[in-house]
């Protein structure tokens, strides 16, 4: 496991909400305190789908890695990654290819508390996570480096993640900056959450995130 040094020591903030966590309980987990489940039952009063999104999200996941390990790839960067919740990706990848190599990052103290969950890899692959942010591309770029190998392809997965950076935060650049350094016959992997058809409802959970 990497991650800054200056960051060694985790510190998990229980007085606010945490979408992570509130991932976690739409999930059914338990990695999650009250004040994220309370965030996360007032969100289901604006939108009941709050459940069923995640846990489709989390299905998507699952497809796209098992079509992805079929077409041949064997190497694959997550970047907003989740609390571990079982089958995690490396676990989908390596057990249709065992030899599968992968890269997990996220910026939430609390996924690095859980990361030895994503670190369990088969003896002919690897696993590593990585604590840093998407809005430091080359930084995640570097680390990963140090276990994938950018010659060969990767699948870059940012899955319900995007939403999270602000418009200042240049979500399209970050993308592009990873997609960049990718050989050809890579792929992206991406979900985000849109307002296309609740936009009323969707502009309230973006507040209530928000605040
Ligand atoms: C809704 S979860 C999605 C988890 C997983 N990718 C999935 O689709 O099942 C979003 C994750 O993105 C992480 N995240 C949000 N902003 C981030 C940032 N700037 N850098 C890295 N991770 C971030 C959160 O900590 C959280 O773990």
């Amino acid at each position: 496991m990497t991650q800054d040094p200056a960051s060694r020591e985790i510190r998990i903030d229980t007085s606010k909400p945490h979408p992570a966590r509130m991932y976690d309980w739409f999930l059914g987990g338990k990695d999650n305190y009250p004040v994220d489940e309370e965030m996360a039952r007032q969100l289901l009063t604006v939108d009941a789908r709050g459940r069923d999104m995640a846990r489709v999200n989390r299905a998507f996941m699952h497809r796209a890695i098992r079509w992805l390990s079929a077409h041949g790839v064997r190497q694959y960067l997550d970047v907003g990654t989740g609390i571990p919740t079982e089958p995690n990706l490396h676990q989908i990848a390596q057990a249709a290819a065992p030899e599968s190599r992968i890269v997990y990052c996220d910026n939430d103290p609390i996924v690095l508390a859980h990361a030895a969950a994503l670190l369990r890899s088969t003896p002919e692959g690897a696993t590593e996570y990585i604590q840093a942010d998407a809005r430091d591309p080359e930084m995640i770029l570097e680390r990963a480096g140090k276990v994938l190998d950018f010659d060969k392809p990767i699948a870059l997965s940012m899955l319900a993640l995007l939403h999270f950076l602000g418009d200042e935060d240049g979500a399209q650049d970050i993308v592009a900056k990873l997609v960049d350094q990718l050989a050809p016959g890579s792929y992206l992997v991406l979900s985000h959450v849109t307002g296309d058809f609740d936009p009323e409802g969707a502009a309230k959970a973006v507040g209530m995130y928000k605040a």
